[in-house]
């Protein structure tokens, strides 16, 4: 049980985060025929790429401002009963103007979301908006505009999610340029289903001071040095590599490898529904099948507020709660 164990997140996809009941109340919302996305009370998806697709289709399902407000506020409420203090969603302002809705509101909505649950239960919440590396390049530059402008107070970063396979990091590294100009933290999906020259492609063009995911970094020993030397974060997401079969099972994932050879580490869940897992079950799993004792659980959970793109003085309000 980590329940009494304080928790912070630094990589969640906001669209990735709605339970299926949410979803399929939504498609009734819209009249929005589901069969194909979700069988019982599961997404259906079998791999990568279909993964990728059910959760645009879930996404599509969230077409107002009061809709992301609702996601954002339950999301937060949720992990805020598994001891979460903190959380920082990835948002996808393409995914909302594809739903029909503005990026402005988009991003209001959540904000107010995030504002309802700290009034609520006290969690503290950030927004890092991310492009989507399997659309193009000059919609990452629209993105990254809309970043740098600062359209909320939560807005603290910028990243890239979507599908790693396809390009390099240099195609973004225009957009990643643009939001750290504007002083904004940047993180990026690399090392997850793509192996360790994509942690290297992400490092040396766009300078992330933390990496989504990056667990494939171990097949190569100097990169995991890097690493380690440089303290780049490391967002890792065990349930969520396990189901999309990055590793057959948690005995063959590196948490505790890279951890070991002095790399950061931070617990995190990813797209909870879509993999069956919650942040409060993600700590879980690694104190139960990595080993991790209650203080080793709470080292992460600073490891990630120290990494948090969050003003010093609510990061040291938040280690105060430690
Ligand atoms: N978008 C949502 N979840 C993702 C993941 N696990 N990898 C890449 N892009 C994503
Ligand atoms: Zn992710």
């Amino acid at each position: 049980m980590t329940a009494h164990i304080p928790k912070a997140e630094l990589h969640c996809h906001i669209e990735g985060a709605a339970p299926t009941v949410l979803v399929r109340s939504q498609a009734d919302k819209y009249g929005v025929d589901i069969e194909h996305l979700i069988d019982g009370a599961r997404f259906v998806w079998n791999d990568f790429t279909s993964f990728l697709s059910a959760y645009d289709a879930a996404a599509a399902l969230f077409r107002t401002e009061e809709d992301y407000a609702l996601l954002a506020q339950s999301y937060l409420e949720s992990i805020a009963a598994q001891g979460a203090i903190y959380s920082e969603v990835f948002i996808s302002p393409d995914h909302a103007r594809i739903a029909g809705l503005s990026p402005e509101a988009y991003v209001n909505g959540l904000g107010e979301g995030i504002r309802r649950a700290r009034e609520q239960h006290g969690i503290e919440g950030r927004l890092i908006i991310t492009c989507v590396r399997h659309f193009d390049a000059d919609a990452a530059i629209d993105v990254a505009r809309f970043a740098a402008a600062r359209p909320h107070p939560m807005v603290t970063g910028f990243g890239m999610g979507g599908d790693e396979r396809i390009g390099s990091h240099a195609d973004f590294a225009r957009a990643f340029d643009i939001a750290r100009d504007a002083g904004l933290g940047i993180t990026t999906h690399a090392g997850e289903v793509a192996g360790p020259e994509s942690v290297r492609d992400a490092l040396d063009h766009v300078r992330p001071s933390r990496i989504g995911h990056g667990v494939r970094a171990i097949e190569d020993p100097s990169l995991v040095e890097h690493l380690a030397d440089t303290g780049v974060v490391l967002e890792i997401c065990p349930g969520s590599n396990v189901s999309l079969s990055v590793y057959e099972t948690f005995t063959d994932h590196p948490f505790t490898a890279l951890r070991d050879a002095g790399v950061k580490v931070t617990i995190n869940s990813d797209d909870p529904p879509f993999f069956d897992t919650s942040l409060g079950d993600e700590y879980a799993i690694v104190q139960n099948e990595f080993g991790l004792s209650d203080d080793e659980l709470l080292d992460t959970t600073r490891t990630a507020l120290e990494a948090a793109f969050v003003d010093e003085d609510t990061r040291a309000q938040l280690l105060a709660k430690l």
